[in-house]
């Protein structure tokens, strides 16, 4: 198969979609592989690592799109990638087509091959094309916060760690899914005080079991959070109910309990957040301050981390990506229960239910379409 990368161009994406090492997995195949000049620079992937890895360098976008089979990206397309999209092209990216009314129509009228890493689903419901990024946003919820803890952030001014005489800060983990574990190994590592709450028993019991000692666990309640924001230093956010808005856990009102300089970082930010005061930032003006609680509401975390970003997800989405090179997408998702949750628009028609039922549009079977 002929396969396109072309160049992030969504503003500050700086994550590419493969890999020289996924290009060569591709080129070894026998698929050609084209990479649009520099689109791995902003991960730190130059043009020769490509050619190194058997892969083509093309000068423009338009010629990225105009002779491949597959487009691989990040993001899903904008505006100006409209007109370079192909029927019959297959389309494997982030599309997050529920909250796009205008990417949904766009999509449907290229009747293009629309598979989404985000609907991607394996039998335990879990999402493998998602969970790499809820690992880096999760891991780095701690080290945002640890900065912003600094007294020229405007922070309290605590050490995460502490030192010896002087007890560690204390960490309060919402959430304890794939964000809160990863969040809440990170500060337990750099020796905080930690605590990570949820609302699954059978979660609390196993991080009971597998945690290390300076971990704690609590049930999350109501009662329960408004006692643990007042003492302590950093709180994340990392709740998550699927296909709703994250509830507001910390309201308005708690951040008058809270010692000026707390620190809360909302992940769950993409979900409306779980923070009353919650609303989105961007890398370029991270924090705002209620109350003298600070906020780090940044709702593409990974962007910052684009190295890191752009192997975690490539590790996950190559091996379906060798899937569809190989067999075709159709023959492809007829194999794979889980690579088949994630086609949305197939030539013209929406085979995702939940993106038929967010713009009333009509929904056919994906059945139907294989
Ligand atoms: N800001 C970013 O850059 C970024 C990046 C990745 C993920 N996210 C977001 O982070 C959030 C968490 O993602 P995840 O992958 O960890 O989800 P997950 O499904 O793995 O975990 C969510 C957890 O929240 C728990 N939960 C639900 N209601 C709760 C409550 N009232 N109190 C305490 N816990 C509760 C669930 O039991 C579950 O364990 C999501 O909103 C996701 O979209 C944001």
């Amino acid at each position: 198969m002929i396969i396109g990368v072309p160049k992030e161009i969504k503003n500050n994406e700086n994550r590419v979609a493969l890999t020289p090492a996924g290009a060569a997995e591709l080129v070894k195949r026998g698929h050609e592989v084209y990479v649009q000049s520099e689109g791995g620079i902003g991960s730190g992937f130059h043009n020769q690592d490509y050619l190194a890895a058997g892969a083509k360098i093309l000068p423009a976008i338009e010629d990225v799109y105009g002779i491949a089979e597959m487009i691989i990206k990040v993001k899903e397309p904008i505006e100006q990638e409209y007109k370079l999209i192909k029927e019959g092209q297959i389309l494997y990216t982030y599309f997050h087509f529920a909250s796009s009314e205008g990417l949904t129509n766009a999509m449907l009228k290229t009747k293009a091959i629309c598979l989404a890493y985000e609907t991607v689903e394996l039998p335990d419901r879990s999402l493998p094309l998602l969970i790499p990024m809820s690992e880096v946003a999760g891991r780095m919820s701690v080290q945002e916060g640890a900065k912003y803890l600094e007294k020229t952030y405007g922070g309290y001014g605590v050490l995460l760690g502490g030192v010896p005489g002087v007890p560690p800060a204390k960490v309060l983990v919402i959430g304890g899914g794939i964000v809160g574990t990863e969040a809440a190994k990170m500060a337990a590592g750099l020796g905080a005080d930690v605590t990570i709450m949820d609302i699954s028993l059978p979660r609390l019991r196993y991080f009971n079991d597998i945690m290390p000692a300076n971990v704690k666990t609590m049930m999350s309640n109501e009662f329960n959070i408004r006692e643990m924001v007042k003492t302590h230093d950093l709180v994340i956010g990392a709740v998550l109910i699927p296909g709703t808005k994250a509830p507001h856990l910390v309201t308005r009102e708690m951040l008058k309990t809270m010692r000026p300089g707390t620190v809360l970082v909302d992940v769950a930010v993409d979900q409306g957040g779980c923070f009353e005061t919650t609303k989105a930032t961007t890398h370029t003006d991270p924090v705002f301050t209620i109350d003298g609680v600070i906020h780090y509401c940044v709702a593409n975390m990974p962007g910052a981390v684009p190295r890191t970003s752009t192997i975690a997800l490539t590790n996950a989405t190559l091996q379906y990506a060798i899937q569809i090179a190989g067999k075709g997408w159709k023959q492809a998702c007829i194999d794979s229960a889980p690579l088949r949750k994630g086609l949305n628009i197939v030539g013209g028609k929406i085979v995702y239910k939940g993106v038929a039922d967010a713009f009333n549009l009509p929904y056919q079977e994906v059945e139907s379409v294989l």
